[in-house]
């Protein structure tokens, strides 16, 4: 018999950035029922679970990263009921729901903060870190912020500094206080209570802060946050807090799930996140930073099969996500290049994640409007074309304007074609979700000519190959190759035999 595994094992998670996926009131801005209509598309296509980027009250300095309440839902993406029909609906079609939770920092304009800043002797004062200045009147150490500038913001009314890690509309809530612990379990609770399946909890590395906020080194004072977070916030703390959420989250039936955004450049740190944070998963951001040469590839992947064979660990598998640029950009516009990637996420070890427009082989946004993010990251926000008439099966012109070929790559116009990019997804999201292997199996590198990469993934008696070919030529693979394909990464048709040969970018999955 198989040991009963937790949903999310081996699942493959949509992530939704609400504003751009699809608007149903005609204001432009994608919103809650827009998500509804097109639940029997997720469905069509075969995702496991749906993770919304955050949909709460927000000025939307930060795109709803700055929340302003945790337990509501901004009126520009409906309301508490138009979630729970969601919610309901996207539950009668098997497909889980995680939530977005922000735990490090609220909005300047969230009650809390507001109660906070209003004096010194304010009850939630000490919720947030307001901090005199040096003697020489600057900030009160030399952190920098992620999007720029210090990590300090002078408030003139009560005459002292707030900390922010992020913009200065962002101030960090201070976890030590267990007022702002119990407050966050509360938020929990409320979206546990309503039925979400779990959390992408955003920068839970940074909770943790270092008593006494010193300054870094000189050296490192304008370095980001993701140099620096060994050194200042590689903290017991932030574990300690960490297995506080995961109990509650852990205590409501269904394996519920709580995925920890962390960024760092050692991988092996993950594991202390799973291991002494109790989190069951981790995102691991290395595949999404390599370049197109398969040898970069192949090392990540044999590290992270390194670093997750640890018990208690279970890889994620990131390729792209709203911050970054998407897989086809990355990849010089390559639509081949993002079809082997594809098979790739989709028949590794791992907890799978799928960004939205990836399976449509979007490219980003340019133009003016993209330009007027400080952060650079509304490339990869362009909003998802439904269909080929004008408003592209959305309200009203959306509040950005359409990437590069929405003409052709829009959901109507690939599923219309059974060659195209989304219909590959769908086959491999298809049979990773049959495939005792692909889903549960072990993963092993195969010795291959340089340009190609190959790995086998094994259950009992069941094993498959995958060869994904990174080179602009064909390229002949020496191992085993006997059986059909399963999925060959350019075509629409799975040929029946198989000779050994890759065509030039270009991945086959077969059983052998
Ligand atoms: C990570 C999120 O993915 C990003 O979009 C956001 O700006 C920061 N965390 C701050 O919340």
């Amino acid at each position: 018999m198989t040991e009963r595994q937790p949903w999310w094992k081996g699942a493959v998670v949509y992530q939704i950035y609400p504003r751009s996926f699809c608007d149903s009131n005609g204001d432009g801005v994608g919103d809650l029922g827009g998500i509804a209509r097109h639940l029997d598309h997720l469905e069509w296509l075969g995702v496991d679970a749906l993770w919304l980027s955050p949909i709460y009250p927000s000025p939307m300095v930060d795109l709803g990263y700055d929340v302003a309440d945790f337990c509501d839902v901004d009126p520009v993406f409906g309301d508490l009921a138009d979630f729970d029909l969601l919610l309901e609906e996207a539950h009668r079609r098997g497909i889980k729901v995680l939530m977005d939770w922000v735990a490090n920092h609220t909005s300047d304009q969230h009650p809390w903060f507001l109660d906070s800043r209003s004096s010194r002797s304010s009850r939630r004062r000490n919720w947030y870190f307001w901090r005199d200045g040096k003697p020489d009147g600057s900030p009160p150490n030399n952190w920098s912020s992620a999007f720029g500038g210090g990590a300090w913001t002078w408030d003139d009314r009560s005459g002292q500094w707030y900390l922010h890690l992020f913009f200065p509309e962002q101030p960090d809530l201070d976890w030590s206080n267990l007022e702002v612990r119990d407050a966050m379990q509360r938020v929990l609770r409320f979206w546990l209570d309503r039925g979400v399946d779990g959390f992408r909890a955003d920068v839970v590395n940074l909770i943790g802060k270092p008593p006494g906020l010193p300054d870094v080194a000189p050296e490192l004072a304008g370095r980001s946050l993701i140099d620096l977070w060994v050194d200042i916030w590689d903290r017991t703390d932030t574990y300690r807090y960490l297995q506080e959420v995961r109990r509650t989250v852990g205590s409501y039936p269904g394996d519920r799930v709580v995925v920890g955004e962390i960024h760092t450049r050692d991988m092996g740190r993950l594991v202390d996140f799973y291991e002494r944070g109790g989190l069951p998963l981790v995102f691991n951001f290395a595949l999404q930073s390599q370049d197109w040469v398969p040898a970069d590839w192949r090392r990540v992947l044999e590290q992270a099969e390194a670093v997750f064979r640890s018990p208690g660990t279970w890889p994620t598998l990131v390729l792209s996500n709203h911050d970054i640029r998407r897989i086809r950009t990355r990849f010089e516009g390559s639509e081949a290049r993002a079809r082997v990637a594809a098979v790739i996420l989709l028949t590794l070890r791992g907890t799978a994640f799928i960004y939205q427009g990836d399976e449509l082989g979007m490219v980003d946004g340019v133009g003016e409007a993209y330009a007027a993010d400080p952060t650079g990251r509304l490339g990869c926000r362009a909003p998802v074309p439904w269909d080929m008439r004008p408003l592209r099966g959305w309200g009203a012109q959306p509040w950005l304007p359409w990437a590069p070929e929405a003409d052709h790559c829009n959901v109507a116009a690939r599923r219309a074609q059974p060659s195209s990019i989304l219909h590959l997804y769908r086959e491999l999201l298809h049979l990773r979700r049959s495939s005792h292997p692909l889903k549960h199996g072990s993963w092993r590198i195969l010795e291959t000519p340089s340009a190609i990469l190959g790995y086998e993934r094994r259950a009992g008696a069941e094993t498959l190959v995958v060869y994904a070919n990174f080179g602009d030529e064909d390229a002949t693979v020496g191992g085993p190759h006997n059986g059909a394909p399963l999925l060959v990464s350019s075509s629409g048709t799975n040929p029946s035999t198989w000779d050994g040969t890759l065509a030039a970018t270009s991945a086959v999955v077969l059983a052998v």
